[in-house]
């Protein structure tokens, strides 16, 4: 099933593998530059069939670290295009772009918060640190809700201009949306808090914000971490209720990661450890659904998918050690692969 394509949307994959976001803390001002061409590229020439790119901010302090990717103005976004450019034009990959808001996780350099004067206010749904330590976030207004929700309505016109095929809305890993799903992060009294309903109210706002800058040649997947191992928190139960109704409001995947909201939080790695909470999502919602975690071997990702446990695979660190490994794949499995015409003379083993 790896080299079996699928669609959504008009937007056809090649096969299942998935370049998984990852922040590689390389920018100035949020551009992307040589080293985003080459990281990207070499990818697309490996045969990945979507490569999406890292978390982006929807705004300056929507950014983890200085040096993190941004698409809030028009520079951005046409750095952006040249390597969008490069893909279509030379291989037979797809491309998204992650966007993310960090909230209160901004304004780090390696995981430690820095100093105000060189870095920012962060933000959250309520005046909650990730951890003691850090500075009291700031918590949103109503009105700065909606201009939050403007930012990555505003970064997907961009995105779309740009010429991306999937765009994804970072739900996951403690970040923005995510602290306003959490009912650990988000202690709200008005609309955005409280209930279910009202705690997922954010992310189903830029969800259908973004939707109106897309058309049936874009598709939208969103990362939802599928349980934050924390008694009381957000877990699996509410990641099935939340995908159901995503799927409603013309969500095309839900990307299944875990985890980064409560710090200090157990968890259990081990070979595809999140892969059940991709399983439970699909089979329980209905909805195509992308597994991701220590998948760093073919037989195990086909196995995924045989299973039936997601329809995409997201790889991360293998990808970084190994950007062939579609190709590759392909060629233990004798599966047709895209091969750049330059290396055929590769695809013959003698
Ligand atoms: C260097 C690095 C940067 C990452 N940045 C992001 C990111 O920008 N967005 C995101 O959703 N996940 C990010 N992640 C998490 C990965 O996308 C992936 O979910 C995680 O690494 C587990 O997959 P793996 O075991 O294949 O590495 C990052 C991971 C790494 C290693």
């Amino acid at each position: 099933m790896l080299y079996t394509p699928i669609t959504f949307r008009n937007v056809e994959l090649k096969n299942r593998w998935v370049m998984s976001p990852m922040c590689m803390y390389s920018c100035e001002n949020g551009l992307a530059n040589d080293f985003h061409f080459v990281h990207y590229g070499s990818r697309s020439q490996g045969g990945t069939g979507l490569i999406m790119v890292e978390a982006t901010g929807v705004e300056p302090r929507g950014r983890i670290t200085n040096h993190c990717m941004g698409i809030w103005n028009d520079e951005q976004a046409e750095k952006l295009q040249k390597i969008v450019e490069f893909i279509h034009e030379n291989s037979e990959s797809k491309i998204g772009i992650q966007l993310a808001h960090s909230g209160r996780k901004g304004s780090t350099w390696n995981n430690v918060q820095i100093p105000i004067e060189d870095g920012w206010e962060t933000i959250a749904p309520s005046g909650i640190p990730y951890h003691p330590t850090e500075r009291i976030p700031h918590a949103l207004t109503v009105e700065e809700i909606e201009e939050q929700v403007q930012n990555f309505k505003n970064a997907a016109r961009r995105a779309v201009k740009a010429g991306f095929n999937v765009i994804e809305i970072h739900g996951a890993h403690g970040y923005l949306v995510h602290q306003f799903l959490s009912p650990l992060s988000n202690i709200r009294t008005d609309e955005y808090g409280g209930s279910f309903e009202n705690r997922i109210r954010f992310l189903i706002e830029i969800v259908d914000a973004v939707n109106e800058e897309l058309n049936e040649n874009i598709a939208l997947f969103v990362r939802i971490s599928g349980t934050e191992y924390a008694g009381n928190g957000w877990d699996i139960n509410d990641s099935v209720e939340l995908a159901k109704i995503l799927k409603n409001h013309s969500v095309d995947l839900v990307d299944v990661s875990s985890g980064g909201n409560i710090h200090g939080a157990k968890i259990p790695f081990h070979a595809g450890y999140q892969v059940p909470f991709s399983s439970k999502v699909r089979n329980n919602a209905g909805v195509k659904t992308a597994a991701v975690g220590l998948i760093t071997e073919i037989n195990q990702a086909e196995e995924i998918l045989q299973k039936g446990d997601s329809d995409l695979i997201f790889i991360a660190r293998e990808i970084l050690r190994n950007p062939y490994i579609a190709v590759q794949g392909s060629f233990e499995m004798r599966e047709d692969c895209f091969f750049p015409y330059q290396y055929l003379r590769a695809k013959i083993s003698i």
